[in-house]
């Protein structure tokens, strides 16, 4: 992972966190399909075989490994992209966390600090690295996945689940105060709620409703992506445009 890289100039650019699995998969196979430059990351590439399948048919597609825990892993891969201009920065990585170990009586503070890490902190630690390339990009749009949970509005509807709510109330901080920040570059930052979706972070968190497949979602967030109108910069939305109060 030393080597600089740069991808081809005619196409637009995305990097997608925890791209081996669920939403991400289907957000990499959705923009290598409309011929996007997509570099893809995982914590595993060795068992990402779902992604290395797509890599066979689309051989564009970028794998390369980021755990978005790890600062060393953040500035190596950002460093190897230096020179690359990142049109969609997708913060997609995310954890639930044991739901047992986040009831009143049961909490566990050490997994806490896990969900915390992953989903608001590495969120905040891929953007920071790779602002540069966003800036430098055409589109310069950071989209973080989810957040409702994070909002009053829908996190204080029911009890527990406090360490996924408290994440996305941090996540969804971190994404505001960095379209404050940044919004002079012309940088764009939305958090996209993509709906109930059918993946193992559903099932983690106890849903077993109704939900969408990843490809249906996948493809209304990215439409979404597409058309984003001043008024959602900064804010939550769903994946239908409603914006979501916070
Ligand atoms: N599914 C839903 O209903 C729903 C609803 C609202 C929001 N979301 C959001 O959508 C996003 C994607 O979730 P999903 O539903 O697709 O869940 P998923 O199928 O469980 O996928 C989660 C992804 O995050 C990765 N990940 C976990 N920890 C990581 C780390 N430290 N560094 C890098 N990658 C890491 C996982 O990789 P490993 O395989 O290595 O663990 C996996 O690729 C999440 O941010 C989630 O909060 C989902």
């Amino acid at each position: 992972m030393t080597e600089p890289a740069r991808l081809s100039e005619n196409q637009p650019t995305v990097l997608i966190t925890g791209a081996n699995r669920g939403l991400g998969l289907a957000f990499a196979e959705q923009y290598t399909a409309q011929s996007w430059n997509v570099i893809a990351t995982c914590r595993n590439v060795t068992a990402a075989s779902d992604l290395r399948q797509l890599a066979t048919r689309y051989p564009a597609i970028r794998i390369e490994t980021l755990d978005v825990t790890r600062d060393d892993q953040v500035a190596a891969l950002a460093s190897r992209y230096a020179a690359q201009p990142v049109d969609v920065l997708l913060n997609n990585a995310g954890i639930y966390g044991n739901l047992s170990h986040q009831t009143l009586g049961t909490m566990d503070f050490d997994e806490g600090r896990r969900v915390l890490d992953v989903n608001a902190l590495g969120a905040l630690r891929v953007s920071q690295a790779f602002l540069p390339q966003v800036t430098a990009s055409r589109q310069k749009k950071i989209i973080s996945l989810g957040g409702g949970l994070g909002a009053q509005s829908i996190g204080s509807l029911f009890g527990g689940h406090y360490l996924m709510k408290m994440s996305k109330a941090a996540h969804l901080m971190a994404m505001g105060i960095l379209q404050t920040e940044t919004r002079d570059r012309g940088i764009i930052v939305v958090m996209i709620s993509p709906g109930r979706v059918d993946t193992q972070l559903m099932r983690d968190s106890g849903w077993t409703g109704a939900a969408l497949s990843p490809a249906d979602s996948a493809r209304l967030v990215i439409a979404r992506i597409e058309t984003l109108e001043p008024a959602m910069h900064g804010r939550l939305i769903t994946y239908d445009g409603q914006i979501v109060p916070w």
